[in-house]
């Protein structure tokens, strides 16, 4: 069928079949349809919705526009999971070795940062030599060796999505549910997964900012992933706050070093990281509740697999091998460190996450630009929670930045962003909802 057959079908409000869709999405990778009608195509799906049967074949037509990855080689159990992104979400970073520890194999096609949320990608450049970009073999012989690894998304890997996705970046089409369901999944189904977990992020750091469209969002993964052979989970998680008490990329990867080695116990972050590992590891068959899979998560890190994982995964793509003993001397520190001081006695009591995330792509932390290079060290850590009993003049958060100029301008950012109440605000459960 003729493309404008097909964007007129979906004007119109009719349901595509699954040959026109193939049809259509082979004519975006081969450049067979232009930009104007791939726009076009957006636009009407984006007024018009899509069935769940009409998403799981954009979904798979998307995932055949390039090769699938096979693991034929590995043989472990192979999952992944994926978050709608947030601020201070470094939660891939460590649930991917702590997965790996406990026998799964986690090949983890990761983004960069988007918005005001920051990308796992950028966090593991700020490791000198980190390779993120591996060829298959190498990407392939570390998930065999070390049972995970975290890479980019390679020219080959679903390049229907990249093109349909620039395509929407500049056409205010990227907030329609089927099509941020199809680009997402077609991506982690081209990775050749046997389960997925999906970590839907909804509250002020988030794309999602209310628990009705995550719930649509997560709903719709689900069922789109399982439709297209993929057995998905969602858990709606909370980003009303950092997740991490650090944001930024190469203060994440700190963290997640801290983490590892035990030190951020009984927090939100420990929550989730141990609810995903556990859900992944029922999913696969390895724990048959997801209680014995948070013992299972817990014995890893206790035993110190997890981190070790964690070191050869980095020294495996290239990256120092000594990256858990002495990070502060592989990652970027800033020059400048400054403490941000509560301006008034009271409850750390809301944070608009947005505002906090665009504070650190202000220092040069995310981009403004497609073309922008980061600057890695960058950032807030010792953030304090919500909750949190401050007095006026006490420090809530530590800056990291090129100046001092530039700290004290992320300083008053940071301020912006957080609301001190004279009570504590309830408190309120990270993990929302599993789908
Ligand atoms: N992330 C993606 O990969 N695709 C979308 O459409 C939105 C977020």
């Amino acid at each position: 069928m003729l493309p404008q057959e097909t964007i007129r079908h979906k004007r119109d409000g009719h349901d595509l079949s699954r040959e026109e869709t193939a049809a259509f999405i082979a004519g975006v990778t081969d450049g067979a349809v232009s930009e104007a009608q791939a726009a076009a195509f957006a636009m009407a799906v984006f007024f018009r919705g899509m069935s769940r049967n009409e998403t799981v074949d954009l979904t798979l037509a998307m995932r055949d526009s390039g090769s699938v990855l096979k693991w034929d080689n590995v043989d472990r159990p192979i999952a992944d999971k994926h978050s709608t992104g947030g601020v201070g979400d470094n939660v891939s970073l460590m649930l991917a070795p702590i997965a790996a520890a406990c026998g799964l194999a986690v090949p983890m096609i990761s983004g960069r940062g988007l918005g005001h949320t920051g990308g796992t990608l950028d966090k593991l450049q700020s490791i000198p030599g980190y390779d993120i970009a591996p060829d298959q073999a190498r990407f392939s012989k570390v998930v065999q060796d070390v049972g995970c690894a975290i890479v980019g998304q390679t020219s080959d890997l679903a390049p229907a999505d990249r093109r349909l996705y620039a395509i929407r970046d500049v056409t205010a089409t990227v907030e329609s549910v089927p099509l941020i369901t199809a680009s997402i999944l077609s991506k982690k189904l081209a990775a050749g997964l046997q389960t997925l977990l999906m970590d839907v992020k909804v509250g002020s750091g988030a794309f999602m900012q209310d628990i009705g469209e995550a719930r649509i969002l997560a709903r719709s993964l689900v069922d789109v992933a399982n439709g297209a052979g993929v057995p998905t989970v969602a858990l709606i998680t909370d980003m009303n706050q950092p997740l991490a008490d650090a944001t930024g990329n190469a203060l994440e990867v700190m963290n997640c070093v801290d983490f590892l080695a035990g030190r951020k116990t009984g927090t939100r972050l420990e929550t989730v990281v141990l609810a995903e590992v556990a859900e992944m590891l029922v999913q696969a068959g390895l724990a048959s509740t997801v209680e014995e899979g948070r013992g299972m998560a817990r014995s890893a890190l206790s035993s110190g697999r997890a981190m070790e994982t964690f070191a050869r995964m980095v020294h495996a793509l290239g990256g120092p091998a000594h990256v858990c003993e002495r990070p502060e001397t592989c990652l970027p520190k800033a020059p400048v460190m400054l403490d941000v001081l509560a301006p008034a006695t009271g409850y750390l009591a809301a944070c608009d996450g947005r505002t906090l995330g665009l504070a650190v792509v202000d220092m040069g932390g995310g981009r403004r630009k497609t073309t922008a290079t980061i600057d890695h060290s960058v950032g807030f850590d010792r953030i304090l929670p919500l909750g949190s009993a401050v007095e006026k003049g006490q420090a809530i958060a530590r800056v990291h930045a090129a100046s001092r100029e530039q700290a004290d301008r992320a300083g008053d950012a940071f301020l912006t962003s957080y609301t001190i109440a004279e009570s504590a605000p309830e408190s309120s459960p990270v993990i929302i909802e599993r789908i």
